[in-house]
Formats: C-alpha cells, structure tokens, sequence
C-alpha cells in the first residue's frame, strides 16, 4: 500500500520505517528539517521517500497521523484535502506539558479530529503501544504469541486495511469496536506510557489479551 506519515518523529518515523520494511511505499514528511526526513527514508533502506504532506497524503491509501495534538490544525492545514482519506491516528490530545489529557470521558482525540476533518476516514490505533518496543517485535514477528494491538473505528473498510498494517508491525489486531471506544483507549495509553516511562523495572509493556472465556 501507499502510506503516507504526517509527523515523523518517534511514533511516525518508527511506524513509517517499518512499514516501509513490511513492503509498503511510504512518504515521510511533516519535520522541522527535510534533512531528517531524507535521512528516515534513506534508513528505511526500501521504497521511501520524503515529501511534503500534500505529497505524503496525495495517493495514499493510508495516512498515518503522528503529531503531537498542538499540532493538529497546522499539519491538517499542511495536507490539504483528505476526502476520502484514511488517517490512521496514534495521537493523543495530550496537553503542551504532557503532563495531561486535554480531551477524556465524554469524547476523545479520535473523535475530534473525526469532526476536524468528517470528509476523511479515522480510525485509532498504535496509540497503546510505546513506540520504544516497535523495532523489536517487528524483528521477532511471532507466530503464535503475538502482543496485542487495539483500533477503532467507524468506518469498515479502514479498518480493515489498519488491522493488515497492524499484522504487517507483528502485532495481533484487536478491534475494539466504534470510534468512541477511543474514550477508553487514550486513557488507557497513558497507563501504558507511565509504565512504560516512570515505574522503575516495570514490566515489558506490549500485552497481549486472551478471551475471558478462556481463562479458568
Ligand atoms: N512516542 C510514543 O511512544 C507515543 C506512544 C503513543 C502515542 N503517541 C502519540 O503520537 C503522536 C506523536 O508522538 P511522537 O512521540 O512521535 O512525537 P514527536 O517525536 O515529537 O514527533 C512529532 C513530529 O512532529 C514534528 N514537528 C513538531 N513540531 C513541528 C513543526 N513546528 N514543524 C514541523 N514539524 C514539527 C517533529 O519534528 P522533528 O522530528 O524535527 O522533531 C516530529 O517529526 C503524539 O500525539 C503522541 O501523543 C506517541
């Protein structure tokens, strides 16, 4: 597929360079420098390139939304016209600080930007998954125990093509159900980052769910 990546810091340069790994054509862009974009792509050592977003987003079957939420409006703005779009989104409405969810509980960031922009296609997902542990279960790509990876949406075929980009990663998909479930999710990321980030030898931090009814 063609992926286009807005934002291409730790979660988007990550995501992009895999996926570009995985066999899909992606276009880099949304950076403070398009040395740094060039540099990614040249990394990804297959069919990537740098571009603006208009040209990340141009073709693309999959755009992938990777900015921090102050930047929203600006990169929308960048893009252009996402009709029809499908924007993969890991972003969280996360405050300047990050000390914070600006958005919670009665609506989330997903469901915001799916009123931003309500010619495009959102669906939520990689945002429970710290981009540190990306590299290595891509490398490992299981075949049976695979970290879980949840997404939501309400659109059916975007979801379908963000559940094969999440097994491209070596992830298990889990869809998780409409867009708001992204009020659960977001939060629930935040879980996963102060795991991840602020407990002293917390536990590795990809999970992976096994069905209540089969336990016990
Ligand atoms: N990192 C994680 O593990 C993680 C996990 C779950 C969800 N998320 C969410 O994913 C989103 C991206 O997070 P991230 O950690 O990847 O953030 P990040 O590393 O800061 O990446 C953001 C990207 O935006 C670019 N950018 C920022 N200001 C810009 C400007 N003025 N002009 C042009 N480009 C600019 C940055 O450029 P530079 O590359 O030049 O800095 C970078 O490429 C956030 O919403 C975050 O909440 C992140």
């Amino acid at each position: 597929m063609r992926v286009g990546i807005l934002g291409s810091g730790l979660m988007g340069g990550k995501l992009g360079t895999l996926l570009a790994r995985a066999g899909h054509e992606v276009v880099f862009s949304y950076a403070r420098s398009k040395g740094k974009l060039q540099q990614l792509a040249r990394e990804a050592h297959a069919s990537a390139r740098a571009g603006t977003p208009r040209e990340a987003v141009r073709d693309a079957d999959a755009v992938v939304l990777a900015v921090h939420w102050s930047r929203l409006d600006e990169v929308l703005q960048q893009a252009g016209d996402l009709s029809g779009k499908l924007i993969v989104t890991c972003c969280l409405p996360m405050n300047d600080d990050n000390t914070g969810l600006v958005v919670a509980h009665t609506t989330s960031g997903a469901e915001v930007l799916a009123h931003r922009v309500p010619q495009a296609r959102i669906v939520c997902a990689f945002n429970t998954v710290p981009s540190e542990v990306l590299f290595s279960i891509f490398e490992d790509r299981l075949e049976t125990t695979r970290p879980s990876l949840v997404y939501c949406g309400d659109d059916a075929s975007g979801k379908k093509v963000t559940a094969e980009l999440v097994r491209d990663l070596g992830f298990d998909p889990v869809d998780a159900g409409p867009l708001r479930i992204a009020r659960y999710t977001e939060p629930f990321a935040l879980l996963m980052g102060q795991l991840a980030y602020e407990v002293e030898e917390s536990p590795a931090v990809a999970y992976r769910f096994e069905r209540f009814s089969e336990i016990g």
